[in-house]
């Protein structure tokens, strides 16, 4: 389980983050809800060790990791806009991190099968559409077996019928995994599909919400 107690963040004066908790399950996908500049990435920098906070604890399975390097955290994470590496190939892409001796061969080869990737293994990656982007972007955040895993929009750059279309697999891939998952998304479209759990970042606070309407009222009224 991901267990976020009392998290804090300022940035200069400004707080972005005001005592924030937030609990999720194995196999929950947890969507994140919020207007623009409500704190969503930093939330998800904050928790992959990307970001210090200024008070807060972040727990994986009762383990305090609020401390540790990213690098140590096993935690994967997909940020707003991926950078693949375009002059190596999807294959390399993918299977780049089990060559730093972490993650699992079966698992690369079971997540490129379920992301229908496997005509793609030897194309460089600055060949391929946005939608493949992102399902390499997937794949190459999981391969190394995190115990948690961070979605920052990563479908938020596609047009409409690809993103249904792929926010069935994203789901299916995420499941299969059984970690909590954190979603972050602005589209009520999206969350609806893939959530199975909603809540919105509003001035500095995270809000469980049982429907997508009740996030629309809430942020309106932050407006
Ligand atoms: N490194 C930074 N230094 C100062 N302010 C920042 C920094 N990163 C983000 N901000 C500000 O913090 C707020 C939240 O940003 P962000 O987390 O990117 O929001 P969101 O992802 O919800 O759009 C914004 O007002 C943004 O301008
Ligand atoms: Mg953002």
């Amino acid at each position: 389980m991901l267990r976020i107690e009392n998290l804090k963040k300022f940035f200069g004066k400004n707080v972005i983050l005001n005592k924030v908790n937030l609990k999720v399950n194995p196999s929950e996908i947890k969507v994140i809800m919020g207007l623009n500049g409500s704190g969503k990435s930093t939330f998800l920098k904050i928790i992959a060790g990307l970001i210090q906070p200024d008070e807060g604890q972040i727990f994986i399975n009762d383990k305090d990791i609020t401390k540790l390097d990213p690098e140590d955290r096993n935690i994967g994470y997909v940020p707003q806009h991926p950078a693949l590496f375009p002059h190596l190939t999807v294959k390399e892409n993918i299977y780049y991190s089990l060559k730093n001796k972490r993650g699992s061969k079966k698992l690369a080869d079971q997540l490129v099968k379920m992301l229908d990737l496997e005509p793609y293994l030897e194309k460089k990656t600055d060949i391929l559409s946005g939608g493949y982007k992102s399902r390499v972007s997937l794949a190459r955040a999981l391969v190394s077996q995190p115990e948690v895993i961070l979605l920052d929009e990563p479908l938020s750059d596609l047009d409409l019928a690809i993103k249904e279309k792929l926010l069935e697999k994203f789901k299916e891939v995420l499941k299969f995994l059984n970690i909590p998952v954190i979603y972050v998304t602005h589209d009520p479209v999206e969350a609806q599909i893939i959530g199975d759990t909603f809540s919105v970042l509003i001035k500095g606070k995270i809000k469980e919400i049982n429907s997508i309407e009740e996030a629309h009222q809430l942020m309106r009224k932050d407006l």
